[in-house]
C-alpha cells in the first residue's frame, strides 16, 4: 500500500513540473520580494486602508518612481489585493484583514521580519530610486545589463539562455506567425537567432537578417552555421540598434523578447526607426508577455510577477496590450492583432500602411 502512494506522488509531480513551470520560477523570482517590501518598508496596505489613494497620490506619499510604482500596483491587482474603483486603489478585504495593522488579525510584523532580506533591500531602493542592483557581479562595482552584454562570460551566458528558451518558445511563434509572403525579415536584437531559425526553416522563400551587437553578433553566426543557415539565408549584421540605421528592404521585423527590456522613449525610438524602414503593407511582430488589458482586467498573476523581474533588473516591464497599442499607434501602425503563446508569453502584430 505505501509503494503504492509513493508511485502515485511521483506520478503526480510529474504531472505538475511542467515546462511552465520551470520557466515561472525564474521569471516570477522578485515578486514575493516586492510584496514583502511594500509590506514592511512602506506599510502600503495600512496607509491604504480607509485612505483610498490615486496612483499619484501614492507615489508622491511613498516618494516612489512610476515605473516601478506602477508595476507595484499592477501586481497587487493581480494578486487581488488591490482594485481599483473610479480611479484611486482600494484595499481588498483580505488585504485589509491580513495586511493593515489597523486589523487585530494582521500578520504584517510576520511579513516584515524578512525586510532586511538583500533582495527586498534591493527592490526597497528600485521603488524609491528606480535603479538596479541585480547586475553588481563584483559587489560594489556598479554595472548595468546593458554593459554586461558587452563583455564575453556574460554574453555567453545570456545567449545560451536564450538559445534554450528559444528552443522552447519559437515553435509556438513560427506557429502563430503567418510568413507564407515575407521574403526579407530583420530580426533585432535576435541572440542566438533561434526565432529567426525556426521561421526559416518553416518557410523556405524566407531570408533574416540577424542585428545585434558585439559580442553577441558572433555567438549568432556560430548558432547559425550550426543549423546550416549562416550566410545562405540567415545573415548576421553588427550594429547598435538604437544608433544605426535599419535597412529597408524587409517586409517583416521581429523582436523576441527585446522591447521589455527597455523604457517607454526606447522603445518608442524603435518603433519609429521600424514604421520608417519597413517596406509598404510591412508588419512588425513583437514576442514577449504582454497582459491583455483590453477589458480592462487586472493582469493575470504569472505576468505581473515577471513584470517585476524585468522592472527591478532592467529598464522595461511587460508592456500590457493596451502600453503597446499606444506605442504602435505612435510610431504609425495599425490593425493590431494579439496572439496567445506558451508560458505567458503572446504575439502582437502591427501594420504598415500600403
Ligand atoms: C533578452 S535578449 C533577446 C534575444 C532574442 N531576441 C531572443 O528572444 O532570444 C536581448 C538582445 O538584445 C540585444 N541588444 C541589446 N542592446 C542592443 C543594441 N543596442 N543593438 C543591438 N542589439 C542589442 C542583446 O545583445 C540581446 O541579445
Amino acid at each position: 500500500m505505501l509503494q503504492n502512494v509513493s508511485k502515485l506522488q511521483v506520478q503526480e509531480s510529474k504531472n505538475i513540473v511542467d515546462i511552465e513551470k520551470i520557466i515561472q520560477w525564474r521569471d516570477s523570482s522578485y515578486s514575493n520580494d516586492l510584496y514583502i517590501a511594500a509590506v514592511s518598508w512602506l506599510d502600503l496596505f495600512t496607509w491604504l486602508d480607509g485612505n483610498p489613494a490615486t496612483e499619484r497620490g501614492i507615489i508622491e506619499r511613498f516618494s516612489l518612481k512610476e515605473r516601478p510604482a506602477q508595476t507595484m500596483l499592477r501586481l497587487f491587482e493581480a494578486w487581488t489585493l488591490l482594485s481599483q474603483k473610479d480611479g484611486r486603489y482600494h484595499v481588498s478585504n483580505e488585504a485589509r484583514r491580513f495586511l493593515s495593522q489597523k486589523s487585530p488579525e494582521n500578520v504584517a510584523s510576520y511579513i516584515a521580519t524578512m525586510k532586511y532580506k538583500s533582495s527586498v533591500r534591493e527592490i526597497y531602493d528600485v521603488l524609491r530610486f528606480d535603479e538596479s542592483d541585480t547586475w553588481h557581479v563584483e559587489r560594489g562595482i556598479g554595472t548595468t545589463w546593458d554593459d554586461l552584454m558587452q563583455t564575453d562570460d556574460f554574453a555567453d551566458l545570456n545567449t545560451r539562455g536564450m538559445e534554450e528558451r528559444g528552443r522552447i518558445f519559437a515553435p509556438d511563434l513560427t506557429r502563430l506567425l503567418d510568413c507564407s509572403n515575407d521574403t526579407k525579415m530583420l530580426d533585432i536584437g535576435g541572440g542566438s537567432g533561434i526565432y529567426s531559425a525556426h521561421l526559416l526553416n518553416s518557410n523556405e522563400r524566407l531570408s533574416s537578417t540577424i542585428l545585434e551587437r558585439p559580442p553577441v553578433d558572433d555567438l549568432a553566426k556560430a548558432c547559425l552555421q550550426e543549423k546550416g543557415l549562416l550566410d545562405s539565408r540567415a545573415f548576421v549584421s553588427t550594429c547598435d540598434m538604437f544608433v544605426d540605421s535599419f535597412p529597408a528592404d524587409a517586409s517583416l521585423h521581429l523582436y523576441s523578447h527585446v522591447l521589455h527590456n527597455w523604457g517607454f522613449e526606447k522603445v518608442a525610438l524603435l518603433l519609429a526607426k521600424s514604421h520608417e524602414a519597413l517596406a509598404p503593407g510591412g508588419r512588425i511582430a513583437v514576442y514577449s508577455c504582454h497582459p491583455d488589458d483590453r477589458n480592462g482586467q487586472p493582469a493575470p498573476a504569472l505576468e505581473a510577477e515577471y513584470s517585476v523581474l524585468l522592472t527591478t533588473s532592467y529598464e522595461g516591464r511587460c508592456y500590457s496590450f493596451e502600453d503597446m497599442r499606444k506605442l504602435f499607434e505612435g510610431a504609425g501602425f495599425q490593425g493590431i492583432e494579439y496572439y496567445r503563446s506558451i508560458c505567458n508569453r503572446s504575439l502582437i502584430i502591427g501594420h504598415k500602411s500600403t
